[in-house]
């Protein structure tokens, strides 16, 4: 390999809410108590615990180094660089720089976009389990999230329930659905197939589609990501899509993402929703950032990524089949999540959740409570950590709490 993913980088006093909550016993863990002799394993916020790219602080030193910071503009190169970046990952081939906007975080995007297409008070279709920034974000702007259950199948693959989705949405006049692809937590990339099926009803109903596909660089064990916009003409003309370096490359703290919308309409509305708050702009350093990340070594750095994701992930899948009794989870395709359910264990073993969860952090593995994402017994993990540290966090669960 050429980069560097086994160096665990020093989080600490380095502005990190994945080890400073830890370990102040702050937010999620206030009262937690970590047992002497353990150290934090941060497997909860959806961050990584690798070194970053050297391009991107490359690009950002060499920004820095000049001293002037007024107003400015996009540059040629951060539309040429989302243009390439899409093409060479997601087969997109016709992206022009007028279909792409700045957004500070896809959150934002998101409820900018369902500005557009509902009033205040309209129902949306969003699969559960739900990632908890859609419902805080979409709740908090005075939408009503409908949920359609995803469901695992013989194989225990989870999929959509296209009946199921058909009926809210005519039984709750919906108009607006947001899809997240690859899906945080189950891990699923939707393929071409699923995604027209959705697009279907959605026709059949004038529902608007919002893709959350912030995800669609991670791919475990060579899964292929499919951009909801490419499949059909609706899918193109009726949904905006969502995406950023930040979870790609480890760069939330830098601020940044964009939409891309082909439909002319839309993006004007949706950039006009945007540009309300007077706070939708872009950082000087945070477009470095990108140029830097969406880059040839960028690319190489992802295929990398993606290598030590899928051991990581292939790792943890096994120790669990084999080790974890009473609890059972789906194979992630995309991201570095896994969504553990943990109900015949906590039944078999008379212990709740929060008992659960706490045994684990005692130990330092600082694993995420998943009832929030719409499972009672669910514990969501982060691997996008060196694999000895994965290794190492399992291990602990197991002679702590599965043995
Ligand atoms: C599906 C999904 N969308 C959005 C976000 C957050 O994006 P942002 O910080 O750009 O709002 C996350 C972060 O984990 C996510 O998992």
């Amino acid at each position: 390999m050429k980069y560097d993913f086994t160096t665990l980088p020093e989080r600490y006093g380095h502005d990190a809410i994945a080890v400073d909550l830890p370990t102040e016993g702050k937010g999620h863990f206030e009262g937690v108590t970590i047992k002497e002799g353990f150290d934090v394993i941060p497997m909860w916020v959806a961050d990584m615990n690798f070194v970053c790219l050297p391009d991107i602080q490359q690009r950002i030193h060499e920004r820095v180094d000049h001293p002037t910071f007024g107003y400015f503009n996009n540059r040629k190169e951060y539309y040429d660089s989302i243009i390439r970046w899409q093409k060479n990952r997601h087969g997109v081939t016709d992206l022009e720089p007028k279909h792409i906007g700045y957004e500070n975080g896809v959150l934002g995007g998101v409820i900018s976009a369902l500005n557009v297409m509902c009033s205040k008070g309209d129902n949306v279709l969003l699969h559960s389990p739900t990632y908890v920034g859609f419902t805080g974000s979409i709740e908090n702007n005075g939408y009503n999230i409908v949920h359609s259950p995803l469901y695992r199948d013989e194989e225990g693959v989870w999929r959509m329930d296209y009946e199921d989705m058909e009926k809210k949405i005519v039984d709750h006049k919906i108009h607006a659905a947001v899809i997240c692809n690859p899906h945080n937590p189950c891990g699923r990339v939707w393929t071409k197939e699923e995604l027209l099926k959705c697009m279907e009803i959605f026709e059949r109903h004038h529902v608007y589609v919002v893709a959350d596909e912030i995800w669609s660089d991670l791919m475990i064990n060579g899964s292929q990501h499919v951009t909801v916009q490419s499949v059909n003409e609706y899918a193109k003309y009726h949904t905006v899509g969502m995406y950023a370096p930040s979870k790609t490359f480890n760069l939330a703290g830098l601020i940044g993402s964009y939409h891309i919308i082909y439909n002319d309409w839309l993006r004007e509305r949706v950039e006009k929703e945007s540009s309300l708050s007077h706070y939708n702009s872009q950082n000087v350093l945070s477009m470095y950032g990108l140029i830097g990340a969406y880059s040839e070594n960028g690319e190489q750095w992802v295929d990398e990524l993606n290598q030590v994701l899928s051991n990581n992930v292939n790792y943890a899948v096994d120790f669990i089949e084999n080790n974890f009794k009473g609890c059972t989870l789906a194979k992630p395709q995309g991201t570095y999540m896994l969504y553990l359910h943990c109900e015949d264990f906590c039944k078999e073993r008379n212990m709740d959740m929060d008992t659960l969860l706490h045994k684990g952090w005692e130990v330092g593995v600082f694993w995420q409570d998943g009832r929030p994402f719409h499972d009672p017994y669910a514990i969501r993990i982060n691997l996008a950590l060196p694999t000895e540290r994965v290794k190492e966090a399992f291990d602990r669960l197991y002679e702590n709490i599965f043995r």
